[in-house]
């Protein structure tokens, strides 16, 4: 057996991910977006609050994009982006030069190899590339140590149950001994038109728009090295490298909120369990999370946890979460997901600014006709209902 590296190396040079652009400006005007990226998703990386001062930041496993993206919207921080893939460092170069990134410096080299670059960093940004390797956990080991103290990461690992399809697949392409070449994606895409309607890739195949780019086929179907995992997974490798696991960056997926209202057979089976069954609970009986975004800190790090019951909720505050827009009257939307809000509900999302509290919203002079019991149960349940949809991020107040 080839060495792994060797492998995803070559498949990454000759098909570099993702599909590259031109343009970081234009794109980003056009809404595109990285989940996790710092300077977007604040109160999900450091709930507790952003620390002051220059961040270092590493994009391990870069791509064509990541790193020159982190430094673009990080302008005031530091990005080193590293990479086993030259194709994948030039496009990242090409970026940079376009739009004159000084804050940027790039590495070709196995992430597992991190530390000699002697230096380490407070945010982590590694998706995409872990499950690619012989051993994610000494992969993440690796970057454990170059994680400075009270820094995090932003992790994503492919999710097992929507990936069950795409598995079947890559086992009938390996033994039919489909190549990674032009040829063989042509081949690829000829067999997936004749799949039964019933087959378990067909959701993924019509829900992943970026297949149309020949590196995504290959990235999906015909990869050397790729596993997946369950949410309890998760946690094990995570704990097992020895760091703590934070948060989903995006709570959508995870909570049943976003399937199944108060009242329903599953909300009443899975509300009274705690967070982490609810997670995996959900994630069976869902069956949508195709990846799993989550930041981990460090075991130094004193976690701040976002609980509406225990918590001081009132001192919470609430960001809107990145791209939540309203699309007419009662209706907002995040991406695929759409929220309806009706009078109370929109008047309490149009008020969140990321400096008020759930406490000053729910104390606008404009809801002193309500009852204050009243308020209160709507801010703290409401609130949370947001959080659970992600369509919120809760900055937690002083300790
Ligand atoms: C699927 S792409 C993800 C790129 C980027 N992180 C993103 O999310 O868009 C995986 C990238 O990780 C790189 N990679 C895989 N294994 C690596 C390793 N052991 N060390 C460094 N880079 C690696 C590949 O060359 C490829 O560019």
């Amino acid at each position: 057996m080839k060495d792994v590296s060797t492998l995803v190396a070559r498949q990454y040079e000759a098909f570099a991910y993702p599909q590259p652009f031109a343009d970081l400006a234009e794109e980003i005007s056009n809404g595109y977006s990285q989940v996790g990226d710092p300077s977007l998703y604040g109160p999900v990386l450091w709930p507790e609050g952003r620390p002051p001062g220059r961040l270092k930041i590493l994009a391990a496993g870069c791509g064509t994009i990541q790193a020159a993206y982190a430094a673009f919207m990080n302008r005031e921080d530091e990005v080193v982006g590293v990479d086993l893939s030259d194709a994948s460092l030039g496009h990242e170069r090409y970026l940079q030069e376009r739009h004159g990134l000084s804050n940027l410096r790039l590495f070709k080299g196995d992430l597992i190899d991190v530390a000699a670059t002697g230096q380490d960093f407070d945010v982590i940004l590694c998706t995409g590339v872990l499950h690619h390797m012989a051993d994610p956990g000494a992969g993440l080991a690796a970057l454990r140590d170059v994680l400075a103290p009270g820094g995090v990461m932003v992790l994503m690992l492919y999710g097992q149950t929507v990936r069950t399809g795409v598995y079947m697949l890559q086992d009938a392409f390996r033994r039919i001994g489909i190549e990674q070449t032009t040829a063989g994606v042509a081949q690829v895409r000829r067999i997936l038109k004749e799949l039964p309607q019933r087959h378990y890739a067909n959701d993924y195949v019509r829900a992943a728009d970026e297949l149309k780019h020949d590196t995504a086929v290959v990235d999906t179907f015909l990869h050397p090295q790729d596993r997946a995992y369950t949410v309890p997974q998760i946690f094990d490798l995570v704990e097992d490298a020895g760091l703590q696991f934070q948060n989903w960056v995006d709570n959508y997926l995870y909570w049943r909120n976003g399937a199944w209202g108060a009242g329903t057979a599953i909300a009443d089976a899975v509300d009274p369990l705690p967070p982490r069954e609810h997670w995996a609970a959900i994630e069976m009986l869902r069956q949508s999370a195709g990846m799993h975004t989550f930041t981990v800190r460090g075991v130094d790090t004193d976690l701040a946890i976002v609980d509406f019951d225990q918590g001081d909720w009132r001192g919470f505050v609430p960001h809107r979460g990145p791209g939540l827009f309203r699309k007419g009257p009662a209706l907002f939307q995040r991406g695929y997901y759409q929220l309806k809000a009706l009078d109370l509900e929109e008047f309490v999302i149009e008020a969140v600014d990321g400096r008020r509290s759930i406490g000053d919203i729910i104390g606008l002079p404009a809801l002193a006709d309500i009852p204050r019991e009243e308020r209160d149960l709507f801010g703290q349940r409401y609130f949370e209902h947001l959080w659970k949809l992600g369509h919120v991020m809760i900055a937690l107040p002083p300790r």
